[in-house]
């Protein structure tokens, strides 16, 4: 049997008539920290939304644990123990840090949820301070801790994150970076996506390539800091094209 937690194998993502994923593949490992790399646009987010569950793949397949997710929905992905920290984090304003937290645990026991709850609290102490506090009220580091502590509620063993120092500062970067490796340690597997290659490749075990929908790149981390050029060449024009309503 494979030792992939997680297999995709050539997936194609459209919306309408365009082409956002055209045909990629990879493999997450028990307890490996993969990185998804790639510009704006390069299709990243649309992947990780496909293997949650957000969005249908138009081909290919995804195996999680052994199993086709063609028919498996969003939910029952999440309750095998997969969690996304989507990107720009999509923390309820209006809820507070504890409701928060709370919807990451939805459909578990209560007393398990409150267990998990007490952990997050532990390891965020800035969250345990701020507990009944609107979501909203966070600075952008705190509100990144959040979403990874909601994800965190669901005990998951795949954990997928979306660019999770996208804005914040350097000491927020760090926590956030902190967590992912304690989190790594710990034993759970990781997909992470990132435009920040430095910070990704110093967390991951292996890294993917992506350019307009297509894996331009793959190996392990250390045979590609030899690429960095080549690296540099495929991450290096992160500007979005200039939308033509503005
Ligand atoms: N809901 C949508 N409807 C139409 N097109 C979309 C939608 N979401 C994404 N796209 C398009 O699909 C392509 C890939 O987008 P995606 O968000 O997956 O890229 P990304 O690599 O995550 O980019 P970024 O680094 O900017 O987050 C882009 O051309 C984008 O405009
Ligand atoms: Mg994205």
């Amino acid at each position: 049997m494979s030792d992939n937690l997680l297999e995709v194998r050539d997936a194609v993502i459209r919306y309408g008539a365009a082409v956002a994923v055209a045909g990629v593949s990879l493999d997450v490992k028990e307890k490996e920290v993969v990185a998804l790399l790639g510009a704006n646009g390069a299709g990243k987010s649309s992947l990780l939304k496909a293997v949650s569950g957000l969005i249908p793949l138009n081909s290919g397949t995804i195996r999680y644990a052994g199993e086709d997710l063609a028919r498996v929905p969003g939910y029952r992905r999440a309750r095998n123990g997969m969690a996304h920290v989507p990107e720009g984090r999509r923390v309820f304003s209006e809820l507070s840090v504890k409701e928060n937290l709370f919807m990451g645990a939805y459909g578990q026991p209560r007393a398990r949820a409150e267990q998990r709850l007490k952990g997050i609290f532990e390891r965020f102490p800035v969250l345990a301070d701020r507990r009944n506090q609107a979501g909203g009220s966070l600075s952008g580091g705190e509100q990144q801790l959040l979403a990874i502590g909601r994800a965190l509620m669901s005990g998951p063993r795949l954990l997928i994150i979306d660019e999770p120092s996208l804005g914040l500062s350097p000491i927020a970067i760090d926590r956030v970076y902190e967590t992912i490796r304690s989190v790594h340690e710990e034993g759970v597997s990781l997909l992470l996506v990132e435009q920040n290659a430095t910070l990704a490749m110093d967390v991951a075990n292996r890294v993917y390539v992506l350019r307009t929908g297509k894996v331009a790149l793959s190996g392990d981390c250390e045979g590609m800091r030899s690429q960095e050029k080549l690296l540099r060449a495929y991450l290096g024009s992160p500007v979005k094209e200039a939308d033509p309503e503005d």
